[in-house]
């Protein structure tokens, strides 16, 4: 039988990513990231689209060379269709639709949050690997969005709660910047709370009602503390930077943990993940293994190659729709939001 191999294009911010996937097993994923938005302290939506432009042809060639196959063997191409930046998902949508004409092969939408979802099911031909079974909970937590999804099928995802302002990722990119720390700042936070106290602060949580989640109320109190203490000693971040970082980090789990465990136990359900750039962050990594170990979940932490945007993600969403021939019109246009439903 023919191998079906899918082409996934991802392009939705400001990682160009080409990924080819055989049967369900990664062949070839390729990221380019963009450091130029770094000096700006977040992304520029103009600068992203245009490194799309230049760095699209070179990355999906070399996926395709890193699979060892011809695209003349390529059996449909997946594309991020949104959401996302337009102008970024529009340079991977219009490659793709060239391509797809050009081979005369079968073109796939994918919506990048449900793709970060399905990262749980890329396999990379490993014996050890294990997926989650229907249905289960994800905590989808990025740069643009904290979300709780109910996953009941490959294609059936409800989210259940998400945030009704600025997302997991912006509070620590906010408050990072805020502490004069690079973009994007989870990272460095992650790392110097390994030093710090996570005791040391207190700052406000949300009291939000069902499965929401809010983080605006959170930044402003660690502006407003920022602030007051600068006043009394100029060097205060500096002199307890691992502190800061390690207090704030441990507040943003907080929130997001005590949110997910109402669900799991609401819906009486013990299949748990976490997606998403944040759930690179060790602590959640942390507080994931102690709830699964306190509750009885089965716990999914995808490898943190797949927890940031990549096309490995939009390749295996790509061949669950292949399979079931769900095709995408060449006349459909990539969106920047969805609705609740995924
Ligand atoms: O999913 P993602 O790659 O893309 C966007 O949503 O754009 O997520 C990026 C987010 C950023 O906010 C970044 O600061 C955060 O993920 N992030 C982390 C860590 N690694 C990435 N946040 C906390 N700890 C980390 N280790």
């Amino acid at each position: 039988m023919r191998r079906k191999l899918i082409l996934g294009i991802e392009s939705s911010c400001d990682d160009t990513s080409a990924a080819v996937i055989c049967d369900g097993v990664l062949m070839s994923n390729v990221i380019a990231s963009q450091s130029v938005h770094e000096q700006y302290g977040g992304v520029v939506p103009e600068l992203a689209s245009r490194a799309h432009q230049q760095n699209i042809i070179p990355v999906v060639d070399q996926a395709i060379k890193q699979a060892g196959i011809e695209k003349s063997e390529l059996s449909a191409i997946a594309f991020t269709r949104g959401p996302g930046l337009l102008g970024s998902l529009l340079v991977g949508t219009s490659f793709a639709k060239g391509l797809s004409q050009s081979l005369n092969i079968p073109l796939v939408e994918v919506n990048h949050l449900q793709a970060h979802v399905q990262a749980h099911f890329i396999r990379q031909g490993n014996d050890e690997e294990k997926h989650p079974s229907f249905p289960f909970l994800c905590l989808l937590v990025s740069g643009g969005n904290s979300q709780i999804i109910l996953v009941r099928s490959h294609s059936d995802m409800e989210v259940i709660g998400q945030t009704i302002d600025d997302a997991a990722g912006e509070a620590f990119d906010k408050c990072a910047k805020v502490m004069g720390l690079p973009y994007p700042g989870g990272p460095h936070i992650d790392r110097l709370a390994k030093k710090g106290n996570p005791k040391a602060f207190k700052f406000s949580k949300p009291h939000i009602a069902g499965y929401n989640y809010s983080f605006s109320g959170l930044k402003t109190s660690f502006l407003y503390l920022l602030r007051d203490e600068m006043k009394i000693n100029p060097d205060f971040v500096k002199d307890n930077l691992n502190d800061l970082c390690a207090s704030l980090q441990e507040t943003i789990v907080d929130i997001l943990m005590k949110k997910l465990k109402m669900a799991a136990r609401d819906l009486k359900i013990n299949q748990v993940a976490v997606a998403g750039g944040v759930s690179a962050n060790s602590s959640l990594r942390k507080a994931f293994a102690e709830h699964g170990k306190k509750y009885g979940w089965e716990i999914f932490i995808p490898p943190v190659s797949f927890t940031t945007d990549n096309a490995a993600m939009i390749a295996i969403s790509g061949y669950f729709k292949y399979l079931k021939h769900e095709f995408c019109d060449l006349k459909e246009v990539p969106y920047a939001r969805v609705s609740n439903t995924l």
